[in-house]
């Protein structure tokens, strides 16, 4: 990659290489004054920029200047739609140029494992293949403006309790399936420029010190070429974690740990090949983004806003519209007599709190954006006191008076709710899914004064929603940016349609979801039970009941599904699929569908979830219109990790397809046959009886062996099935001794 001479890391000394691969100070790389490299700036991220100028600090305590706040990853993501998430990442690229920032701290892709995670809103989803396909879209958009990305955290960390220090206890097929495979995805098809390798262990060894995790996976089987950054303060042991793979430290120390490096390569503990290459990423990075450095260019405020406002209506949820006397109550019809209630719809909640934290360049609230469209005031009450939001009145039960006599006056009511900011923030997980008792108690009241409640959400992980039966409107609007209260007025009013699909699932009850009883863990430690099972593979594999299932989320207007077909080709690993749906709007305007393509496999030697989202299309059709949605499936998405193997097989047998709107609104479904590989490990004495009998070579050869053995009824047969070789051996059960197990094994082994 090195053109220039003067990036070239034989030019280094020592020390100038040790100095390199830990920062300067919290937001820059080291700069090597004697050759005139020099130090460029790292900056959160992900969904704005946040760079400090004086104070810096990782915590968001300082003020950072002035940027587009998007909406965050749980609302972005939730727009399923990758042409306009790369270009909110276009933006966020030109927003970090022209502060000449380097790279932008994001995005964040880890599993939403557990509803309760407090950094939930700064992540995509509970299914990776939604969760990489965003990240992708976001790191090709922010690059293609010659800055770069940090692709974090990598890598299970899904919990913000003890994350510096837990141990995730995961099984590699839960790892390869479910928690690496976003990162995966993003690396392959978009190179980010860096990675951030999160805190935690996993399985025992911190990440930053993982050759596992750094090297193996990352850049011998999944090809990165990029820099692996740590997390802030995520280094313990620099020479550890530089011969595992590591290129930076950051922020920097001081010069103590560079020391460390040097004193680690003279003692022979590091070799030197290891940080060679260290230094060497680091001068790539600082090479490579000299031209943006050099051409900063400005970025358009303006337009910016808009497509914040566009994005945070295109991440909107509308989770029910049901009928109140004959017609949805959305659109609002404009000629009805509306009252706002609710202190978020004049105090915004539009992002979380922690490192991402943006100071937007401007501000709007639903209130102000309503009564700018309608051009008149908005009867309002503030309903609720919101815990760290200052009101005039605190007597809740004043607060919910006064909302119940607006309720009345009012023929249609928008009644927003949503999370208190203290209760979610990176750096601690939330204890409850519910919202607060007193929001709950002024809907209640207001319901019972109008039916006629459109509610409106602002939060950034899933709420439980008992109370769902008294909002027949449902507007789920995550933390949706600077411009969330525009975007939402957009909706409300019909000039945009909600654009959203859940990427999580609403569950019930707490209790229902996959990781309870196994989160946040304990004694610094997380097992992760569940396994393969999270968000709607648990809900759907387990058929438990949910509030709204993965995938759900209305529009205006409504679609029709036509046949299912699917061809294959090719057997094995080379097998791919083209399957074909034709979709139709159906109703009266123009509008989006997410049409969702998973696929089951019935019949598995291994615990497959029910079925699993393998692609998806986003399409806007004009009332009437029609269209194919073809999905080219690789051998991939029929795969699992072999957990002996250790590699993606495709077991032969019959598939289904499914498309669909949700993941339980199935809308067609075709069968399909597949040839899959030949799965035969080898046969050992350790080996099942079982096994021996499925397997192609082993099968004759030890019905062969065991012909003197006595006739075994069906139960016997399922009881010895179940027992390995040698003990049947052992138990005079075969027809062999323990010499004739090693013959029989060594035949099995030639084949
Ligand atoms: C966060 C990262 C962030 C970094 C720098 C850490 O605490 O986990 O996401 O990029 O701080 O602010």
């Amino acid at each position: 990659m090195t053109t220039d001479p003067h990036y070239d890391v034989a030019a280094l000394t020592l020390e100038e290489k040790a100095s390199l691969v830990t920062g300067r100070d919290v937001w820059r790389t080291a700069e090597v004054e004697r050759l005139g490299i020099g130090s460029v700036m790292v900056t959160d991220g992900p969904h704005g920029l946040r760079k400090q100028e004086a104070s810096p600090d990782e915590l968001g305590l300082g003020a950072s200047v002035p940027a587009t706040c998007f909406p965050t990853a749980a609302a972005l993501g939730s727009s399923w739609d990758d042409e306009l998430v790369r270009r909110v990442g276009v933006a966020l690229g030109d927003e970090t140029r022209a502060n000449d920032v380097a790279v932008l701290l994001g995005p964040g892709i880890n599993i939403k494992r557990s509803p309760l995670c407090g950094r939930n809103f700064e992540y995509v989803s509970e299914d990776p293949l939604v969760s990489g396909r965003i990240g992708a879209a976001l790191v090709q958009g922010i690059q293609s403006r010659g800055v770069g990305t940090s692709l974090k955290h990598y890598a299970a960390n899904n919990q913000e309790t003890d994350r510096m220090r837990v141990s995730a206890e995961v099984d590699e097929r839960t790892l390869r399936e479910i928690y690496l495979a976003g990162f995966e995805h993003v690396v392959r098809t978009a190179q980010p420029w860096t990675i951030m390798c999160s805190y935690n262990r996993v399985n025992g060894v911190r990440v930053s010190e993982n050759p596992w995790l750094l090297t193996q996976v990352l850049r011998d089987e999944w090809g990165y070429e990029g820099l692996v950054m740590s997390d802030w303060g995520a280094v313990w042991d620099l020479p550890a974690a530089v011969d595992a793979g590591l290129d930076l430290e950051m922020p920097g120390t001081g010069g103590r740990t560079a020391a460390d490096v040097v004193a680690a390569v003279r003692s022979g503990r590091l070799d030197e090949a290891a940080l060679d290459r260290a230094a060497a990423r680091v001068l790539a990075l600082v090479e490579r983004v000299q031209p943006a450095l050099a051409d900063p260019g400005t970025a358009d405020l303006e337009a910016h806003h808009a497509l914040a406002r566009e994005a945070a209506a295109a991440g909107a949820v509308l989770l029910s519209n049901d009928e109140v006397e004959g017609a949805p109550l959305l659109p609002l019809d404009r000629a009805a007599r509306i009252a706002v209630i609710g202190e978020l719809a004049r105090s915004p909640r539009y992002q979380g709190a922690g490192s991402s934290q943006v100071n937007p360049t401007r501000l709007d609230d639903l209130l102000g954006a309503l009564e700018a469209e309608l051009g008149a005031p908005v009867p309002f009450a503030p309903g609720f006191t919101v815990a760290g939001v200052p009101v005039e009145q605190a007597d809740d039960a004043a607060l919910r008076a006064e909302a119940v006599e607006v309720a009345t006056e009012a023929d249609v009511v928008v009644l927003f709710l949503g999370l208190p900011a203290p209760e979610e923030s990176e750096g601690f997980d939330r204890t409850t899914l519910e919202l607060p008792a007193n929001q709950v108690a002024t809907l209640d009241a207001v319901a019972a004064a109008n039916p006629h409640v459109v509610v409106v959400l602002a939060n950034g992980g899933a709420v439980t929603m008992p109370w769902r039966q008294h909002a027949p409107a449902l507007l789920e609007t995550w933390l949706g940016g600077q411009a969330a209260g525009s975007a939402i007025a957009d909706v409300l009013l019909g000039l945009r349609e909600p654009g959203g699909r859940l990427t999580e699932t609403v569950p019930l009850r707490l209790e229902d979801t996959p990781a309870f009883g196994n989160f946040p863990g304990e004694a610094r430690t997380v097992r992760y039970g569940e396994g393969v099972l999270v968000g709607y593979r648990w809900y759907d594999t387990r058929d438990l009941a949910v509030a709204f299932p993965f995938g759900h989320g209305l529009g205006y207007t409504t679609f029709g599904y036509g046949p299912l077909t699917a061809a294959v080709r090719g057997t094995g690993a080379e097998t791919t699929i083209r399957a074909e749906v034709t979709v139709t709007n159906t109703g009266a305007r123009r509008g989006k569908e997410v049409v969702q393509l998973y696929v089951a496999d019935p019949e598995s030697a291994v615990v497959r979830p029910v079925h699993e989202l393998k692609d998806y299309a986003t399409v806007v059709l004009e009332p009437g219109e029609s269209t194919a949605v073809v999905f080219e499936l690789p051998a991939r998405a029929l795969s699992y990790w072999h957990p002996e193997l250790s590699r993606w097989v495709v077991e032969g047998g019959a598939f289904v397809l499914e498309a669909g709107a949700s993941s339980r609104d199935v809308r067609a479904r075709t069968e399909i046959e597949v040839v899959g590989e030949q799965l035969w490990g080898e046969l050992t004495a350790e080996s099942r009886v079982g096994e021996w009998r499925a397997h192609p070579v082993g099968a004759p050869l030890l019905a062969d062996a065991m012909a003197s053995a006595p006739e075994l009824d069906e139960t016997m047969q399922a009881m010895v099935d179940e027992m390995p070789a040698r003990v049947i051996a052992a138990l005079g059960l075969a027809g062999f001794d323990l010499d004739g197990l090693d013959e029989l094994v060594a035949r099995a082994r030639r084949g």
